[in-house]
This record gives C-alpha cells, sequence and structure tokens, in this order.
C-alpha cells in the first residue's frame, strides 16, 4: 500500500532554533521513514510580511535547507520543496479563496493574534499576509497530505484547512482528505528569558546554529526565576525547580534524568550553585549540538549542492501537485470545451 503522506513546512525568515527542534523537527525526523514527506520552505508566506526584506528571505531559504539536514533530515528520503517554485501554491490558494467565507479567517485565533502585533508596530497588513492561513491549507491540501506535525500555534490553520477540504468535498464531490495535525514533545518552548516563547524578534533564542562558545554564554544568562519574587543570590539560599527555565531545558535536552533529579534536589535544598546547574545544561546542549555542528559544516561548503536539492525536491512536488489542480480545474469546472456553448443555465 502506498504510504501516507505528510506535508509540513516553515518560513524562511532565519535560522531555526532550539524551539523549533523539539516543537516540530524532532517529529519530523522520526516520521521522515513512515511517511511520504513534503517539507515545504514557505517563502510565498514569508513574503506577506516580508516583502522588502527579500534578501533574508533569498538567505533564509538556504538557512532553513541546512538547518534540516544537520539536524538528520534526509533530501533523498524526502522532498525539500520551495513553495515559490511550485506556482500551483498559488494557483490553489486563489482557487480556495473563492470558496472560504471572509469570517472563517477573521476568526482565526493565531492570525488575530499576529495581525494585532503587526498593528502594534504600526505597519500594515498585507493582503497576502491576511490570506496566509488559506495560502497555508493549500499548501497542505495541494499534495493531499494526510498529517501535517506542527508547532501549536498552527493548530488553527489545520482546522482551517479540514473545514475547506470538507467545504471542497462537499461542493464538487470527495477529493481531499481531511489531515490530521501531529504536535511535538514540547508544544512551546521558553526564551532563555522565560518569556513564553523562543523568537528572534524577542532575542531569546538559543539556534541550531550557535557555537559552543555562544551556547555557553546564552545559559549563562539564562533566567532562572519567571515572576522574579524568589532571588537566589548565593548557592545556599533554597531554589526553586517548578518553571525554572534552566530545568524545563534540562529536562528538555539533558538526557541524563540521574544527573538531572540530582541537581533538582540539591537546588531545593541549596547545596548547588547556578552557575553549575547551568554549567551542565551548556555540557548537554553542546553534546546535542556537536553532531548538528559537524553536518552543518559539510553541508555549508557546498551550496550548489543545497540549490540542487532544492530543485530536485520541488520538482518531485510539482508532478503530484499537476495532477491535484488538473483534477480541481476540472471539477470546478474551469473547462472550456466547445460543449459549454449550449450549457444549460439555472
Ligand atoms: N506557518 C508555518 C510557520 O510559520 C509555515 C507553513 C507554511 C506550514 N505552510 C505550511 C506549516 C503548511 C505546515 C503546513 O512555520
Amino acid at each position: 500500500m502506498a504510504r501516507q503522506r505528510i506535508l509540513t513546512g516553515m518560513r524562511p525568515t532565519g535560522p531555526l532554533h532550539l524551539g523549533h527542534f523539539v516543537g516540530a523537527l524532532e517529529n519530523w525526523l522520526r516520521l521522515q521513514h513512515e511517511y511520504e514527506c513534503y517539507f515545504l520552505i514557505a517563502d510565498y508566506q514569508a513574503l506577506g510580511d516580508h516583502v522588502d526584506e527579500i534578501e533574508r528571505i533569498r538567505r533564509s531559504v538556504f538557512d532553513v535547507a541546512i538547518d534540516w539536514m544537520a539536524v538528520g533530515l534526509d533530501p533523498y528520503e524526502s522532498a525539500f520543496v520551495v513553495q515559490g517554485y511550485v506556482p500551483e501554491h498559488a494557483e490553489l490558494t486563489m482557487y480556495f479563496s473563492m470558496l472560504t467565507p471572509k469570517s472563517w479567517l477573521d476568526r482565526n485565533p493565531t492570525l488575530k493574534a499576529e495581525m494585532q502585533q503587526i498593528e502594534d508596530e504600526h505597519d500594515t497588513i498585507s493582503m497576502g499576509f491576511f490570506n496566509y492561513p488559506l495560502s497555508q491549507a493549500a499548501d497542505i491540501l495541494l499534495p493531499r497530505a494526510d498529517v501535517v506535525p506542527v508547532g501549536d500555534d498552527q493548530l488553527p490553520h489545520i482546522e482551517l484547512t479540514r473545514e475547506i477540504a470538507r467545504k471542497f468535498n462537499r461542493t464538487y464531490g470527495e477529493m481531499f482528505p481531511e489531515p490530521k495535525s501531529l504536535v511535538g514533545r514540547v508544544p512551546r518552548l521558553l526564551g532563555t528569558d522565560g518569556q513564553a516563547k523562543m523568537s528572534k524578534s524577542l532575542d531569546n533564542a538559543i539556534y541550531l546554529s550557535d557555537d559552543a562558545k555562544t551556547v555557553q554564554r546564552k545559559v549563562r544568562r539564562m533566567v532562572t526565576d519567571i515572576t522574579g519574587q524568589h532571588p537566589r543570590l548565593q548557592a545556599t539560599d533554597p531554589g526553586i525547580v517548578e518553571n525554572n527555565p534552566v530545568f524545563l531545558y534540562h529536562d528538555v535536552f539533558n538526557p541524563d534524568t540521574e544527573a538531572v533529579r540530582d541537581l533538582k534536589e540539591r537546588y531545593t535544598r541549596g547545596t548547588v550553585s547556578d552557575g553549575e546547574v547551568k554549567d551542565t545544561l551548556v555540557v548537554a546542549l553542546n553534546a546535542f549540538l556537536d553532531p548538528v555542528r559537524e553536518r552543518r559544516a559539510q553541508i555549508e561548503a557546498r551550496p550548489e549542492y543545497v540549490a540542487e536539492v532544492l530543485h530536485a525536491g520541488s520538482e518531485r512536488e510539482r508532478v503530484i501537485a499537476r495532477e491535484t489542480i488538473d483534477e480541481v480545474r476540472e471539477r470546478m469546472r474551469i473547462v472550456y470545451t466547445p460543449d459549454a456553448m449550449t450549457a444549460r443555465l439555472r
């Protein structure tokens, strides 16, 4: 039997960080062997709010592809797709936009929050940005994906995708599967400053491409108390482990659970310094990142190879994209054969 399909993706707006890894990439790595995977670099989507930063997008397309390979995604097994190389993504978005009531986008909580943020920064919202959840639905339905592994902020978009699939199927006959979402082990990784989310704009991220020294510097600066109400001034002060970002990272990235348990116990009693807890985390993070760095160094030396991977992966998706578009046009009756002359009007 044919393998089920996955389509998922990321916007090329910068290098990827630890939050991307535990929220998504870790799942993709596991799934790449079980499913037929299309990993999308969504350059159209990035243009929606970065149209004046094309050089950043161009560069980030490579950053993202290299990060993916550096963590171990295999571009021979799975297709790395550049959205703009497969313009069928745009075409299907356009058809769906005829089918979708504007109110479905107005009520999308992720879109709402993002638009509010753009307005707070006194920027204008482009039509392309407003429409991006719909273009994301087209991304997913173009290869008729069954499963979409994403971070939890993307769930409203998957729900929208299912609604559009249902509406299309109801109107034009069964064609699209209703894709299921799959959220990662850590739906949202805190930033190093304790804010709810790791992100470039908040300057609180540790990147997959950070070198060992940078990781050390960032971890040493980490906040240990989100509330700011329990200052721990010396190693003999009893510390609080719950919601302590440094320990949350230990739980996620330190495979030595016994050592972590011991650190927590000593921290609570006040017999270990913040410095030691952080340095142990630095060691764990660098042990995780070292093989990623090694693979990155090899790939970065071959930009033509990366460009080739993107072309080849996009071509692979394009074949099935054409099939979908042809069928959509047929079902929507966007076919102007001579018999249209005698079509009966309602
Ligand atoms: N919105 C996603 C992000 O911000 C990127 C994306 C584009 C995507 N198209 C997709 C994710 C389709 C899943 C499926 O990273």
